[in-house]
């Protein structure tokens, strides 16, 4: 079987960590983000994987003083080609790996979320007839990829997609299905009254014909294809049991990872840490060194060759490779990327994001703080902003 990761651009939501890897190589509970999805296809015997990368016309800033970032990101467009051979380059690395084939397929204008399948559909199809997985590259979840396998075969539709239910339906796409046999019957787009609570969950399995409904130009799957496939009683949706989240930014970040520590907790207790300086759930890379008198988690994530010496205390983070955490530090709810220190008595908190090779000083309090690559912090940051 194969399948197609829509990667959705670079990522500035994610940024400043964005500013050093292309998005789908960001860690998240120390994997890249990608090969989490990867692995999981690889479990349910997909041999080939093609890396479908969004065209991206231009940077949305949100802040108006940022202009200096915006010339940056400007830079990263250019660069863009470099970040696609800089994620080739690491994804060849897992083609032995893992023994599946990862391919690119690159648009050069906008196509939307089903053009990219036109492009690849040579990519996509090998003569066998089988359905192949369209996956969100910003979707994480327990990837329940068999089960999907046996619903698409059991209806005899044309596509099945998962749905995950929400609270607020109100914010999103909204899936009316037949809740007896998952037959969808219409799409109701941010509904004013409520219609249901389930939405797309970004994870599809489709048989080849579908691509023969996409044509070669800017086209919407939920929007055009899906509604198309569901008027002919060929679609299907699967409730994706389990969690789900869209983790392409910091917030949604942090609380995607409090809900694939819960399941890990519950699938493979043993790959998190244990102890009396252990709260919750709380996954350390077993290369990572933690020092006397820690107290860690919930909801933590050490990555490989992180120091955290003596009396340090962390909740709700993510700590990436190569990480110091000086003593008697104190981290919660942020993200401290890749090869930074923090140093001792510094107090990081409220969503602070540091990029690649941040050196925080001693005694410095972080609120909120967005913090670009290679900066030294010596003063603090006493409300949420952008440190450039
Ligand atoms: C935390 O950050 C949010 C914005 O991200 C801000 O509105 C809030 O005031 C901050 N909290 C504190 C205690 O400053």
């Amino acid at each position: 079987m194969k399948a197609l990761i829509l990667v959705g651009g670079f990522g500035t939501r994610l940024r400043p960590l964005t500013l050093s890897v292309p998005k789908p190589l960001v860690d998240f509970a120390n994997k890249p983000m990608i090969l989490h999805q990867i692995e999981a296809l690889k479990d349910v015997g997909v041999t080939e994987v093609v890396l479908a990368i969004n065209y991206q016309p231009e940077v949305k800033a949100s802040h108006s003083q940022i202009s200096i970032l915006q010339l940056r990101l400007c830079l990263l467009k250019k660069a863009s080609f470099y970040f696609l051979q800089v994620m080739l380059n690491f994804l060849k690395e897992f083609e032995t790996k893992l023994g599946i084939k990862i391919t690119c397929s690159q648009e050069t204008e906008p196509l939307g979320t089903a053009g990219p399948l036109a492009l690849a559909r040579d990519q996509l199809i090998d003569g066998s007839g089988d359905p192949f997985f369209v996956l969100n590259s910003d979707v994480i979840s327990e990837y329940p990829f068999e089960e999907l396998i046996q619903f698409h075969k059991s209806h005899g539709g044309e596509g099945t997609i998962m749905v995950t239910k929400v609270d607020e339906p109100s914010k999103y796409g909204v899936v009316v299905m037949e809740e007896e046999t998952g037959k969808v019957e219409r799409f109701v787009e941010k509904p004013k009254m409520f219609v249901g609570n389930k939405i797309n969950a970004g994870i599809y399995l489709l048989n080849p014909s579908v691509l023969d409904r996409i044509q070669l130009r800017p086209t919407s799957i939920e929007k055009e294809v899906f509604p198309q496939i569901a008027a002919d009683q060929r679609l299907f949706a699967m409730v994706l049991p389990g969690f789900w989240m869209d983790i392409g930014q910091p917030r949604d970040y942090i609380t995607g990872l409090r809900l694939y520590l819960t399941s890990l907790r519950k699938k493979s207790p043993s790959k998190l840490s244990t102890g009396s300086h252990i709260v919750g759930n709380v996954l350390v890379h077993e290369s990572a060194v933690i020092g006397e008198g820690c107290l860690l988690g919930p909801d933590v994530a050490i990555g490989p060759g992180c120091v955290v010496e003596c009396g340090v205390r962390l909740s709700r983070c993510t700590v990436m490779r190569g990480v110091r955490i000086k003593k008697h530090a104190c981290i919660s709810n942020s993200i401290i990327g890749w090869h930074s220190t923090v140093g001792q008595w510094a107090r990081v908190e409220n969503m602070t994001i540091l990029g690649e090779d941040v050196h925080v000083c001693d005694e410095i309090y972080s609120n909120g703080g967005v913090v670009l690559p290679h900066k030294e912090i010596k003063s603090s940051i006493l409300k949420p902003e952008i440190v450039m």
